[in-house]
């Protein structure tokens, strides 16, 4: 043995050939944390003292090759000077220079995912060996960051700029295959052979067979086609990428700059070119948002799992009762994922729209290859659709309703359900608005009931609110949350209120939405301003594609409910629309008119809506884009507050993660715990407290907030 660590060893063969084998102790995959980095270089010292190695391979032990660095480190060293995190990336770089000026040739054996800096050993190696079951990528933009060990020097000068510049902004781990073909890998074999091509491969580059050292000379010196590639598409791409990005993700901008610049000199000037363009993204707002949003969905994902784990066993059959848009889509997916589901409704029509609905997905998979049809049609057998309770009742563990949005109805539903099921089965509702302790009044045993609250379209939204209500047992959420993980969801737990989490902050939204059109904005510029922000839609198209009778019974339970926040004098615009025939996208008629031209959707503001809504509203006045996005979003942020002083959500992290993945809040802003936290406690108050006088209540911040301001406190640690 050469070197034995913690994360990787070293062992000599008697062929001479040295084995860098990763293979963690501590965790079920590789990573590039500090401790493994101080590793490398130790090891990397021994084996330059050895005397006799002829090659050096390089494998893992694990499923995965290397994920890439450990991002919980990084909160703390993006918080370094920026000289110190240039220290830190070199650390590891010198590891990689070593590795590729040793005097024997380097073959690595990709077995699995090699990821940021587990793709970039690979570029510092002299012959990338893949697996096809092999995933390779920089996904470092998608956090706000750069490649900081190579990438964007090394890849551009092996496989030229067009394919690092797609790769490294994209973000998007790329197949074997794909690699093979654009030469990011030098050969693909199935994965039993692995080992056995790279030996293989190491005896080629031994017996001179194979010219590494031509490999490794094609990194130091650039190609003179790859510095004209870069002159002929770089201007092209950095342009292209500023109009896309521009100031919401530095990163992009920053990770092309790298690879363009340091094609204009040696791989040591671009290495250093790149390690400042990583200390400039990391700096950003952005980065720290990203790098957040990673780590809170770690978290998220631990404290589901952990619950999970608690349970007795997994839910074997699932019930779903209402067929419709949601109950479809929660049957459908259940099947998917692998669990059967009965589904009943009163309807026939109910039952043929969720049947069709499930048909009509599974069919889209098969249509792009991604399924055969004997699997679709085995996937649709695992549901079963009925019109009355049957047997098949008695061996449901998990129940969803998801019937009309009527309390007296759901009472109804839910009493009939429950006698029907085993007294060992949960019951969960997807109610909206209606509470779940309200709910839960009429059960014989209301410790097994909680709320299980999914976002429209089932399939595409992770989100699944879990709900506890006054009287829910720890189990009943456990059981709710481990079926929410076999759906392939993110599960939230979140206390009762109306509106539970999320849609009581969208409430809040848009209620300074109706505020500020009341007060004689262009409720197009608003959406302008907002998607300019960073949202997918502004909130009149959102409230169009949520459908506007949806909109206006959550604006009524809501504004009910939280009647000193959200009051109004005015007719809501949802009802003026409604008045004159608008559903929103569903009949193609809202704010906007939807219609198909040349096969393609198409969206135009309506302008007898828009005419209506100027006649009932104050004068037209132009609003600046920031008093557009501070007049909606710091109704949003003040209800955040309330929520984690209510104790609702149990964390900002939670919180922010919610609104990602419920309602697509900007990635790059971290949530609205963490967009305060931004802009600082003490400069929102101020900017809320300017509105309050005339606005009222919507914009009073709360004590606590105050309180947080004056201490400088933040609603996250970093
Ligand atoms: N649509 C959304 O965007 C959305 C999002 C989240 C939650 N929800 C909630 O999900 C629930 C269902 O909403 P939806 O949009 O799917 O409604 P929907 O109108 O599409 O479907 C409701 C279905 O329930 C059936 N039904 C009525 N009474 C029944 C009964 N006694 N037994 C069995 N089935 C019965 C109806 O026939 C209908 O097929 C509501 O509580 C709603 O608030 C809806």
């Amino acid at each position: 043995m050469i070197y034995s660590g913690e994360s990787l060893s070293i062992s000599k063969a008697d062929n001479g050939v040295a084995h860098l084998v990763f293979d963690s102790k501590s965790g079920s995959v590789n990573k590039f944390d500090h401790l493994t980095v101080a590793e490398v270089t130790a090891a990397l010292d021994s084996l330059e003292d050895e005397a006799g190695v002829t090659g050096l391979i390089v494998s893992s032990a694990k499923g995965v090759f290397i994920v890439g660095a450990d991002i919980s480190e990084f909160t703390t060293l993006l918080e370094e000077a920026d000289d110190k995190i240039a220290d830190h990336l070199r650390l590891h770089g010198d590891n990689l220079r070593r590795l590729e000026k040793l005097d024997f040739p380097v073959v690595v054996a990709i077995n699995g995912f090699a990821l940021g800096g587990g793709l970039e050993i690979c570029l510092a190696c002299d012959v990338r060996v893949a697996s096809d079951l092999a995933s390779v990528g920089l996904p470092e933009t998608g956090l706000g960051i750069i490649p900081g060990w190579g990438g964007t020097a090394r890849m551009p000068r092996l496989v030229g700029v067009q394919t690092s510049l797609e790769w490294i902004t994209s973000g998007r781990p790329q197949k074997a295959q794909l690699a093979l073909e654009l030469g990011v890998v030098d050969y693909l074999v199935a994965a039993d052979e692995l080992m056995i091509k790279a030996e293989a491969v190491m005896a080629d580059c031994q017996s001179g067979d194979l010219d590494y050292k031509a490999a490794r000379a094609r990194k130091e010196t650039t190609a003179t086609e790859i510095v004209a590639e870069a002159h002929r598409i770089g201007d092209e791409w950095t342009a292209n990428v500023a109009s896309k990005f521009g100031a919401r993700l530095p990163a992009q901008g920053l990770a092309t700059q790298s690879v363009l610049q340091g094609l204009e000199g040696s791989l040591d000037e671009a290495l250093d070119i790149e390690r400042q363009c990583f200390v400039n993204a990391a700096k950003t707002d952005q980065a720290k948002a990203l790098i957040g949003n990673f780590l809170s969905d770690q978290y998220l994902m631990k404290c589901a799992k952990d619950r999970a784990a608690t349970i007795a066993a997994p839910a074997t059959v699932i019930g779903v009762l209402g067929a419709g848009i949601m109950g479809g889509g929660i049957a459908y997916q259940s099947a998917l994922t692998g669990t059967p589901a009965i589904m009943k409704d009163i309807a026939q029509e109910g039952l043929d729209l969720g049947m069709g609905q499930a048909t009509k997905l599974l069919s889209k998979r098969v249509k792009i290859g991604r399924m055969t049809e004997e699997k679709k049609a085995a996937i649709l057998a695992l549901i079963t659709p009925v019109l009355e309770y049957d047997e098949g009742f008695k061996k449901v563990d998990v129940l969803v309703e998801a019937v009309v949005e009527n309390v007296k109805v759901k009472h109804a539903v839910l009493t009939d359900v429950e006698s029907k099921m085993d007294p060992s089965g949960i019951i969960c509702s997807n109610t909206s608005t209606l509470p779940i302790t309200d709910l839960a009044e009429p059960l014989e045993r209301p410790e097994q009931f909680c709320g299980m609250h999914f976002f429209n379209p089932v399939h595409a939204m992770p989100l699944v609110e879990i709900i506890r209500g006054a009287k829910t047992s720890e189990e009943t959420i456990n059981r709710a949350v481990a079926y929410a993980l076999s759906l392939k969801k993110k599960p939230v737990i979140v206390n009762d209120c109306p509106g539970f989490l999320v849609n009581r902050l969208l409430f809040a939204y848009f209620a300074g939405f109706m505020q500020l059109v009341y007060d004689g904005a262009d409720y197009e510029v608003v959406d302008k301003a907002m998607e300019k922000w960073g949202w997918p839609m502004g909130p009149a198209y959102l409230a169009d594609v949520v459908g506007l009778d949806t909109m206006q019974h959550c604006d009524d339970v809501l504004g009910a409910a939280y009647l000193s926040r959200l009051k109004k004098d005015f007719k809501s615009w949802y009802q003026v629309v409604i008045d004159m025939g608008g559903l929103g996208q569903k009949n193609g008629n809202g704010f906007y008119n939807y219609s198909i031209v040349d096969g393609r959707p198409s969206k135009v503001v309506n302008d007898e809506v828009k005419a209506r809504v100027a006649e009932l509203a104050k004068p037209a006045k132009v609003f600046t884009e920031t008093e557009i996005v501070e007049r909606l979003m710091i109704p949003m942020a003040i209800e955040m507050a309330f929520a984690l002083e209510e104790n609702i959500v149990a964390s900002p992290q939670e919180g922010d993660v919610a609104l990602l993945y419920g309602v697509g809040f900007p990635a790059f802003r971290g949530g609205v715990a963490r967009w305060m936290d931004t802009i600082g406690l003490k400069v929102f108050c101020d900017i809320a407290d300017k509105y309050t006088d005339e606005l009222g209540p919507l914009y009073g911040v709360t004590a606590r907030q105050r309180e947080m301001a004056v201490h400088t406190e933040t609603y996250y640690d970093s």
